[in-house]
Order: structure tokens, then C-alpha cells, then sequence
């Protein structure tokens, strides 16, 4: 078994964009700016957000953090939105999601710039991705294929069972499986919670990514010997034994499930520092692509 080591990887290409913020200082041209729009006081938005920020700072970027409160209104935050578009020294823009309930996730996606719109949800963005075209790719799709391509896994031509179908993860990661690109070029699956006799197929799969949010729903049971398992799930589960008084757990039970799989992801320390970077990368190709 290999674990692909997310927090590895993401570490050697944090070096590898400081390398490239260095040298673009060095020619003159601007350092990228990442602005994110932080709405309410939820504490694991505030946590990956507060992990965005710092990854801009290690690698040389500038960023801007704008928190509203929870009773924002709509028009309050798509003007901010509209503020951030305007502002010629921002090169992206992330608004964290969840929103608050009162508030249309689509609406504000909808009025991110294409341009800035560095988490890859706008629908000019999705529709460019499904069709093979250059775009900005969601952050935690873009980092599991990032993972995939750097440990070399054999994709081509395999059967790849995808659990969850949410716009955020699910949904791109199956197009991004399926299109004609390395890794990718796999027959996909895409499976959730309407499926019927869901272990029939992951016992199919010889690559599963999980992106439910259930700790330990994938069990050795539902899987063959060799498989390739991306597990995306994050949730915090109450502990006594940490001292903030929550432990981080995957979708998949890690410790029997490893035993079979060829290649596994921890949790922590596989998906999450992945996405990370993903979003440093997509801002650092808004102003790569502007040169
Ligand atoms: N909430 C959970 N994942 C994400 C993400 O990748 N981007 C944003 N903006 N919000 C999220």
C-alpha cells in the first residue's frame, strides 16, 4: 500500500509557487492577490479559510479577507462581490461556501468575475471544464488529480466508482475522471445517494473517490484488492483526547480498508492540503495568464 501524501506533495509545490513568485518579482511583475469573502462565523469555514490565507503568505501572494457578518444581505455581498471584480490589484476571488441560508449560493457564483473566479464555480468555468477547455478547475478536483498525476497512477481505461454527487467535488471530479486527459481517460461511475445496490459497483471500482461526509462509510467489504481509494471527507468528530475538542475523520474506515488498496489518501494530510494549493495555483494562473 502507498499513501498518497497529500500534505507532501502539497508542501513541495508550495515550494515550487514560491519559486515562481520569486521570479515573477524579479521581472517586475505584480505578486498575485487572492481576496476571500468570509460570510458568518462558522467554525470550519473559518478554519480552511484562515488556512488559504496563511498558504498565501508563505508563498509570497497578497491577500485581502473580507468578513461579513450573518445577517448580510444578498445585495450586500453580491456588491462586495462586484467591489472585489472591479478592483484591478485583485487577480481572484473565493467566496467560502456555505452561505448563510438567506443568501443564493448560484446568485453570487453567478456574479464572480469568469476571470477571478479562481475556485472554478462560476458556469462559464464549469461549462469550459466539461468541455475540455482551459479554465480554472475547482480547487479540490484540481488537487486530487494533481495527487494522482504526481504518484503516476494508472487511470486510463479504469473503472472509477465516484461517491456524492455536489457541485464542489462529486460532480467535476467525475467529468474530470472521464475527459481524454492524464490522469483521467477512466469509465466513470458517478454514484449518490439514490443509487441502488451501491457496493455491487464499489466492488467494480478500481478507483473509488469518496466525497460524502459520512466518517467511515466506506468499509474493506465494499472493496476489491488493489484499489486506488481518494478518500475527501472531512469531518469533525467531538474527542476528548484533542485539545480543541474535535478529531478530523474521512469517509472511509482507513485502517481495513488500506490493508486492500494500492494506493490510499489519509485524512488528514491527503485531499485537504491538496486543495490548497489548487486555489494558490489557479491565482497564480489569473496573472500568468494575463502576461
Ligand atoms: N466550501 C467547501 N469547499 C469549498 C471550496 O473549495 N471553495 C469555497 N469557496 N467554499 C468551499
Amino acid at each position: 500500500m502507498i499513501l498518497l501524501d497529500g500534505k507532501k506533495t502539497s508542501a513541495d509545490i508550495k515550494e515550487e509557487i514560491k519559486a515562481e513568485v520569486s521570479l515573477l518579482k524579479k521581472k517586475g511583475v505584480k505578486v498575485p492577490h487572492l481576496a476571500a469573502i468570509l460570510v458568518g462565523n462558522d467554525g470550519a469555514s473559518q478554519t480552511y479559510v484562515g488556512a488559504k490565507v496563511k498558504a498565501c503568505e508563505y508563498v509570497g501572494f497578497t491577500s485581502t479577507l473580507i468578513r461579513l457578518d450573518d445577517n448580510t444581505t444578498e445585495e450586500e455581498l453580491l456588491n462586495k462581490v462586484r467591489e472585489v471584480n472591479n478592483n484591478v490589484d485583485i487577480d481572484g476571488l473565493i467566496v467560502q461556501l456555505p452561505l448563510p441560508k438567506h443568501i443564493s449560493e448560484i446568485k453570487v457564483t453567478e456574479t464572480i468575475s469568469p476571470d477571478k473566479d479562481v475556485d472554478g464555480f462560476h458556469p462559464a468555468n464549469v461549462g469550459k471544464m466539461a468541455l475540455n477547455l482551459p479554465s480554472y478547475l475547482p480547487a479540490t478536483p484540481a488537487g486530487i488529480m494533481e495527487l494522482l498525476a504526481r504518484y503516476d497512477v494508472d487511470t486510463v481505461g479504469k473503472h472509477c466508482v465516484v461517491i456524492g454527487r455536489s457541485h464542489i467535488v462529486g460532480s467535476p471530479m467525475s467529468i474530470l475522471m472521464a475527459r481524454n486527459t492524464k490522469p483521467g481517460n477512466s469509465t466513470v461511475t458517478l454514484t449518490h445517494s439514490r443509487t441502488q445496490n451501491l457496493k455491487e459497483i464499489t466492488l467494480q471500482a478500481d478507483i473509488i473517490i469518496v466525497a460524502l461526509g459520512k466518517p467511515e462509510f466506506l468499509t474493506a467489504d465494499m472493496v476489491k484488492d488493489g484499489v486506488v481509494i481518494v478518500d475527501v471527507g472531512i469531518t469533525r468528530v467531538p474527542s476528548t483526547e484533542t485539545k480543541s475538542g474535535f478529531r478530523l475523520k474521512g469517509d472511509v474506515k482507513f485502517d481495513e480498508v488500506a490493508e486492500k488498496s494500492s494506493f490510499i489518501t489519509p485524512v488528514p494530510g491527503g485531499v485537504g492540503p491538496m486543495t490548497i494549493v489548487s486555489l494558490m495555483m489557479n491565482t497564480l494562473q489569473a496573472v500568468k495568464s494575463r502576461l
